[in-house]
């Protein structure tokens, strides 16, 4: 038997030892994972006493998280958008900064509905939506929730990511608005979309060894690069988003730390206007917007 403190110490030491990023949070979310409880809960209960059986099984995640695994991996879940996802290894973990492809879409929409004379609150009523990559539908599910009667289209190429975004669509309760579809990009999604969004891979395979080994070692390889480069996959995926958006239709793409330059010109003028750039936290562009002419 041990302790929580003394189980917390010896877990944040040996993660420290490891040089693991954030090893005081990713200590307490697996010490917290075993035992069930919420934050507020561990400190609040320092004396308590674990289990052998519980100690043994937070030390063993001590240990793979020391080698390597992503914590989300370890405890199965990453929140996005204020919702909890599955997240097993054949999905990329969602991350902070696609939030930002949620809000430029949303305030796009808004934005559409203003100038359209239409004040009311927007419900998503009359919209098709395509999320292009759906990986574990973070995105799709996301808009789903914000948008509760708007219908989505979700596309992977990957039939383990989208095992993964259905369990997901069903744990949220909309898999009844979004229809998830096997294929390369926006592939047998019908036409005349009002939004498409997507977060594609866009780590170029050159960069691989800068990458930290929790990504570049377990994080799926489909889901992160994109060619060589890394903006290879822009290319097609606008010219597929033009042949599918009705004029006025909205276009939001995340973006890779190095993209812009490579991707912006892309947009042209003769299929898209109000094109518009949004940074995340860091000031990186980190969101592409257009709108179809
Ligand atoms: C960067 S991940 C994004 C996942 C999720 N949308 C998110 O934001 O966390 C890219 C996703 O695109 C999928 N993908 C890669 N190439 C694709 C293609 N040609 N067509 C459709 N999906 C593709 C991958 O399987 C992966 O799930």
């Amino acid at each position: 038997m041990t302790d929580v403190r003394t189980a917390l110490k010896r877990g944040l030491a040996r993660l420290r030892e490891a040089q693991v990023p954030s090893f005081t949070l990713a200590t307490e979310l697996l010490l917290l994972h075993v035992l069930d409880r919420d934050r507020t809960w561990l400190y609040a209960h320092p004396e308590e006493q674990i289990s052998a059986a519980d100690a043994e099984r937070f030390f063993a995640l001590i240990g793979r998280r020391a080698n390597g695994e992503p914590t989300q991996h370890l405890t199965g879940k990453q929140e996005f958008w204020g919702l909890e996802f599955e997240v097993p290894p054949d999905v990329l973990i969602p991350r902070p900064e696609t939030e930002h492809v949620i809000e430029v879409a949303l305030d796009r929409l808004a934005l559409r509905e203003l100038r359209a004379g239409r004040k009311q609150t927007l419900t998503g009523e009359g919209l098709q939506i395509a999320d292009i990559g759906t990986g574990s539908g973070c995105i799709a599910i996301a808009l789903a929730k914000e948008l509760p009667a708007a219908s989505i289209y979700a596309t992977d190429i990957s039939p383990a990511a989208l095992a993964v975004a259905c369990g997901n669509a069903a744990r949220h309760k909309v898999a009844d608005r979004v229809r998830f579809l096997e294929g390369d990009l926006l592939g047998d999604v019908p036409p005349l979309l009002d939004l498409v969004v997507s977060n594609p891979p866009y780590i170029g395979r050159r960069e691989a060894a800068t990458l930290m080994r929790e990504v570049r070692d377990h994080e799926p390889e489909i889901a992160l690069y994109g060619g060589e480069e890394g903006y290879e996959l822009y290319a097609e995926l606008i010219t597929q988003a033009a042949a599918h958006l009705k004029p006025g239709g909205i276009l939001v793409l995340e973006l890779g730390h190095n993209s812009l330059p490579a991707v912006q010109p892309l947009l042209d003028a003769t299929s898209w206007t109000n094109v518009g750039v949004t940074n995340d936290l860091a000031g990186i562009p980190r969101v592409l917007a257009a709108e179809r002419t």
